[in-house]
Parts: C-alpha cells; structure tokens; sequence
C-alpha cells in the first residue's frame, strides 16, 4: 500500500470511487478542477496502481476544509479510511494548518466514528442541510502547531 498526492492523471480512478460512493458525485470535470486547483490537497491510497481510497482538502492558510474521504466499498473496514485520514492530517500540518473542520451526514455513522477517533469534536449542526431530516454535523479539530 502507498499513500501519495493525487495527479491529473488520477482522474479516471477518482471519478469511479466518486460514482460508487457518493448520491452526487463529482462529475470527471469537477474532479479534474479539484486536482488543478492551488488550495487543493488531495491523497490516494493505492495498492500497484489501483486507488482504493482517497482524501481531499482544501486550504486556506491555517484553516483546511475536508472535502471527502472514501474508501471503495469492497475495501472498507480494513483500516484504509484512518490510513488516510492520518496521511492528510500529517500534511495539513506541515503546511502550517492549525484547524481542520468538515461537515459530515448526521446519520453517518462510519465517518462520524471515523472524524471522532481522530479527536474531532461536534461544533454545530445545520438541520435539513442535505435534505429533509438529513442533518448535516460540523465538527473540529485543532492541531498543535510543533514548529
Ligand atoms: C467513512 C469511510 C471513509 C471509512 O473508511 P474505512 O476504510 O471503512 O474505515 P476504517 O476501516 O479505517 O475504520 C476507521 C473507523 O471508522 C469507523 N467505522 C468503520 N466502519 C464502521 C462501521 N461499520 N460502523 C461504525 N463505525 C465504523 C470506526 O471508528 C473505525 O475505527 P475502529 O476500527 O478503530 O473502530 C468509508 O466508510 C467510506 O468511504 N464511506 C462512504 C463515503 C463517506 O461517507 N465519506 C465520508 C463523508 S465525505
């Protein structure tokens, strides 16, 4: 297994983990845009060349969004999802990012765990954020800057 940043030409593989898993995936051109932005930091998890997994952010000085984590379904439960939550982590906190914060499906309870473990911690929710009784969760995390 080798965790790396994403290229443009992750595309294709990008696009099909987003199709599996997601109701409104990001189309092959919204993710091409997504691996040419500046702000982007994307990683994927591959095994040979084949991506199981990925995680992106996008950063704004010392602040990063996370935009997705995910993990192809025959492959979840095995670790990959906290492999890469860690990697990115990692990195965000080598380009000086001092707060993380996302936003999470309330009734996701794979990611919430996930977001939990690594010390995320709930700061809002915004009722009917994804629809009707879908709730979506932001939580928190600061990072003690080592430098
Ligand atoms: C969320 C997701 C990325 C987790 O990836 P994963 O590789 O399955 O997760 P891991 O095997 O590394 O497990 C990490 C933690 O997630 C939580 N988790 C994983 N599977 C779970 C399950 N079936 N039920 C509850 N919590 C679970 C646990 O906290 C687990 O830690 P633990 O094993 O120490 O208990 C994956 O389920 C996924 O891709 N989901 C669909 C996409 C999505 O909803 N992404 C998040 C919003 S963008």
């Amino acid at each position: 297994m080798d965790i790396r940043k994403l290229r443009k030409s992750d595309v294709k593989q990008l696009e099909y983990i987003e199709n599996e898993l997601f109701d409104n995936p990001f189309s092959e051109k919204s993710c091409m845009e997504e691996l040419s932005l500046e702000n982007r930091l994307y990683i994927g998890l591959f095994d040979e060349n084949n991506m199981l997994g990925y995680a992106g952010a996008s950063v704004a000085f010392e602040v990063a969004d996370i935009i997705k984590v995910g993990v192809l379904k025959s492959e979840q439960g095995k670790g990959y999802g906290k492999m890469l939550l860690a990697s990115l982590i990692e990195m965000l906190a080598k380009v000086g990012v001092t707060e993380i914060i996302l936003e999470v499906e309330h009734q996701n309870y794979k990611a919430i765990n996930l977001y939990l473990s690594f010390g995320f911690e709930e700061i809002s929710e915004r009722k009917n954020y994804y629809g009707e009784n879908s709730h979506a969760k932001i939580l928190r995390k600061e990072l003690k800057n080592e430098n």
